[in-house]
């Protein structure tokens, strides 16, 4: 087979793969027909884990006296298959305070905002023929290669005319690329995660900075242009510390797995380990993912292990759920509860405009520990874990 790049015209027209709906950002609306089927028909095995995640979440973890902090974590393929919107509605209502999400996921984001479609297809095509005709498959999300060609020039174009340079965190990257979408392609905020969160104020951060098309047009911009700009992984890391720190009760909403979860989770021990600032691990724990315990990997760790790493509060774990489900199913579903229940709506956060005041807070905390923590060489007893 000859190669060429995949996008260049093949010998037949791609279009017959693309005759598929376009996927949309479905908005979940409070359905109080889901709601019904949350409570009263998933009762046992992981529909009844779903129920009670969807119950910790809309009664426990958004309740006004604990004025939760919480974090989404988003790994898997979830913005192809169109649960943007979920998250959009999410940020809009307030109900989450901070993204880490995959790369992929936030590139795959921008093909909405700038208007390009993906298409609902098949997972049994022909990848050969695919390829000669220039369509990208995820599963059975199908969209022509051209796609991510006009989207890798968009992120290049933004990249210079933001002139960002030096060390930046990956939230403010997503920040300035977010304030970007608002200002070009207007309106984007209601098709686009990245933008929605410059416009309510959510920050998105990525672990993995380098694994996904926004990293390698970053680093293209480098090569190419000379540019200074680069991503700080431990200005991520202090940022996520300071505000897991600053939260009055601290939860999460996993799904998938993968590199977010734990970029999420290590925070806890970044602040009683690292920094000497016991906060006592996190109140709530909600995970919706495939992952299976028995691997032995992070992904698939329950709540109960991460107990004893100090990520989660051990007198907590009635507040912690793992639904072994499909996101793509159970997150709408979760959204609906959420946003249909009585706490459905709170005052957002906004802590993109707060990072540096959160961040000085972290450090007059962490050096009043250094300044009164124990000898080096105490006894391992010494040492208090849980306040
Ligand atoms: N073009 C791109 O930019 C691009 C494309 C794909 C992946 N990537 C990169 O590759 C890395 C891996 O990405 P990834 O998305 O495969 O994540 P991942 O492999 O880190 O984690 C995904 C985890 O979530 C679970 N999971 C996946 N789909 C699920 C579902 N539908 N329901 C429940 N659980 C589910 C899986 O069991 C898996 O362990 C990331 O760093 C990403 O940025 C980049």
């Amino acid at each position: 087979m000859p190669h060429r790049a995949p996008g260049s015209p093949g010998p037949t027209k791609p279009e017959h793969y693309l005759t598929g709906k376009a996927i949309t950002y479905y908005r979940p609306q409070g359905s109080a027909d889901v709601r019904q089927l949350i409570d009263g028909g998933f009762q046992a095995f992981n529909a009844g884990r779903l129920s009670e995640a969807c119950q910790i979440f809309s009664e426990r973890m958004l309740a006004p006296e604990n004025d939760t902090t919480i974090g989404l974590t988003v790994a898997g393929a979830l913005t192809p298959a169109g649960l943007g919107g979920c998250v959009i509605e999410l940020m809009e209502r307030g109900l989450i305070d901070f993204i880490i999400s995959t790369g992929a996921n936030l590139y795959h984001d921008l093909h909405y905002a700038l208007n390009f479609t993906l298409h609902r297809g098949s997972p049994f095509l022909d990848d050969v023929e695919l390829y000669e005709q220039g369509i990208i498959r995820i599963y059975d999300v199908l969209f022509p290669a051209t796609v991510l060609l006009e989207t890798d020039s968009y992120i290049r174009d933004f990249l210079v005319r933001s002139q960002l340079s030096g060390p930046i965190p990956t939230s403010e990257l997503h920040y300035r690329l977010g304030l970007d979408l608002l200002q070009r392609y207007p309106g984007s905020e209601e098709y686009s995660v990245v933008a929605r969160a410059a416009k309510t104020g959510v920050p998105i951060y990525t672990s993995s900075p380098g694994d996904s098309s926004i990293g390698m047009n970053v680093a293209y911009h480098e090569l190419m242009n000379g540019s200074t700009l680069m991503i700080d992984p431990n200005r991520d890391v202090n940022e996520i510390c300071a505000i897991i720190l600053a939260g009055k009760k601290n939860g999460c909403v996993i799904l998938g797995g993968g590199s977010p979860k734990n970029f999420y989770l290590q925070g806890q021990p970044t602040l009683w380990e690292v920094y000497g600032i016991p906060k006592g691990g996190n109140d709530f724990f909600i995970q919706i993912t495939t992952d299976q315990v028995v691997w032995g990997g992070l992904s698939g760790a329950t709540p109960a292990e991460a107990v004893s790493w100090g990520k989660v509060n051990p007198g907590v774990l009635p507040d912690t759920v793992v639904a072994y489900c499909d996101s793509t199913i159970a997150f709408p579903l979760f959204c609906e509860y959420a946003v249909g229940s009585k706490n459905g709506r709170r005052p957002r956060k906004e802590l993109v405009r707060k990072r540096d005041q959160l961040v000085a807070d972290l450090l007059k905390q962490a050096k009043e520990a250094r300044e009164n923590a124990p000898r080096i060489d105490a006894e391992p007893a010494e040492i208090d874990r849980h306040r």
